[in-house]
């Protein structure tokens, strides 16, 4: 298949471009680089011994879009462009919308005009807000506590409302769990500007030397050890899990909503000790009041995956911060 990837030079779209490449899928990758770099693009060429075509430019142009799908052929789109910080959203919450929403109609807008009508949109755990039950399954309630949150919200009503309009499309939207790790090669992983405000990459950084220690966001939940535990899952098992949900939606036309995540969740405290052993260097930490807008626990069960697609994850926490750990070591000085 030819399969545009928006969003594709950031950190899942580049992995999940090794993958579809390497089950020969021909890939376009389309990005902006606001969050990512021209650089990934030499470290995807040494993963893979050929150039990928990419095109510098913003999903919310449609004319643009419209040029690509037609002129690439294009079978199928992966929706990963768009803006993920949570506080960042609560802040600015207009350039959220602007970027997540309107990219995603414009998008919309030239699918349909060049008829191509098969989408993976990536959505989020985020959109369940505060877990009611746990695990969660896809039927649990939304109710998404930020502007992020409600603008993945909003993107999945709207391709609901278009499968109803039209059953020729075929959407899935899969909602991610906590993506870490990286590519075995440490080519490619994640890179985020700034500060961290995820876990991994922050832990990665005080393992590096980077930083001094890490706050621990709370040790009073009522958790195994007090500290706030997540679905963790290796970015490659998610980036196959696209494979996978191209595979289902081949044969399968309306809606879907598919969890991906492992179904076993970690403390921060497990996860540090994890990485403390993959990286074999010391992470120092303290513990600091709860962060705000932060659940105690949140856990996917992803049997729906499995079953419609037969879709799970394999790779082991281990994994996940010994790829993370690779990836820290070899690029935190090449890194732009
Ligand atoms: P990322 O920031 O690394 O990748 C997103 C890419 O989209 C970046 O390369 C960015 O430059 C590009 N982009 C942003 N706006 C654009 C626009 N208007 N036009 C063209 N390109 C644009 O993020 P990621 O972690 O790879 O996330 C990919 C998708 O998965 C996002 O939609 C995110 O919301 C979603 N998601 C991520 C996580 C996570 O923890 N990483 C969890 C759940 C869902
Ligand atoms: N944490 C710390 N210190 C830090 C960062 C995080 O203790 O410096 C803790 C948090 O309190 C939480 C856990 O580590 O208990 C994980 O936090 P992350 O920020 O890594 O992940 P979140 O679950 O808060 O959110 C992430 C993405 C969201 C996405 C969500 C579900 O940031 O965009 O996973 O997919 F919606």
């Amino acid at each position: 298949m030819n399969i545009l990837l928006t969003g594709g030079a950031g950190y899942i779209g580049s992995h999940t471009a090794v993958v579809l490449t390497q089950a020969n899928h021909e890939v376009v990758l389309l990005d902006n680089f606001y969050n990512s770099h021209k650089r990934v693009l030499g470290q995807l060429q040494k993963i893979l011994g050929k150039n990928l075509h990419c095109v510098d430019g913003d999903v919310r142009n449609t004319t643009l879009i419209t040029k690509i799908l037609q002129d690439c052929k294009i079978d199928a789109v992966i929706h990963f462009a768009g803006l993920k910080a949570v506080g960042e959203s609560v802040q600015n919450p207009i350039e959220y919308y602007a970027n997540n929403v309107q990219g995603a109609i414009s998008l919309l807008e030239a699918m349909k005009f060049a008829n191509v009508k098969t989408l993976l949109f990536s959505s989020s755990a985020t959109v369940y807000g505060d877990p009611q039950y746990l695990p969660i399954d896809e039927n649990h309630p939304t109710g998404p506590t930020n502007p992020y949150g409600k603008s993945k919200l909003h993107i999945e009503e709207m391709l609901k409302d278009l499968t109803n309009s039209d059953n020729e499309w075929k959407i899935a939207c899969l909602r991610y769990f906590n993506p870490v790790g990286a590519h075995e090669s440490g080519l490619i992983g994640e890179n985020p500007a700034g500060i961290p405000n995820n876990l991994l990459p922050y832990i990665a950084q005080v393992a590096g030397g980077m930083r001094s220690d890490l706050a621990v966001f709370g040790d009073d939940y009522p958790t195994i050890d007090g500290t706030g535990i997540r679905d963790y899952i290796h970015v490659m098992d998610l980036a196959e899990g696209h494979v996978k949900a191209l595979e289902f939606l081949e044969v399968n036309n309306g809606w879907h909503a598919l969890n991906l995540g492992t179904g076993r969740g970690y403390s921060v405290f497990e996860v540090i000790e994890a990485f403390e052993k993959a990286s074999a260097r010391k992470v120092p930490y303290h513990v600091v009041s709860r962060r705000l807008g932060d659940v105690s626990e949140c856990y996917a069960t992803p049997q729906k995956a499995k079953v419609v697609m037969s879709w799970s994850a394999t790779r082991s926490l281990h994994e996940m911060c010994l790829s993370a750990w690779d990836f820290q070591r070899l690029n935190s000085v090449a890194a732009p």
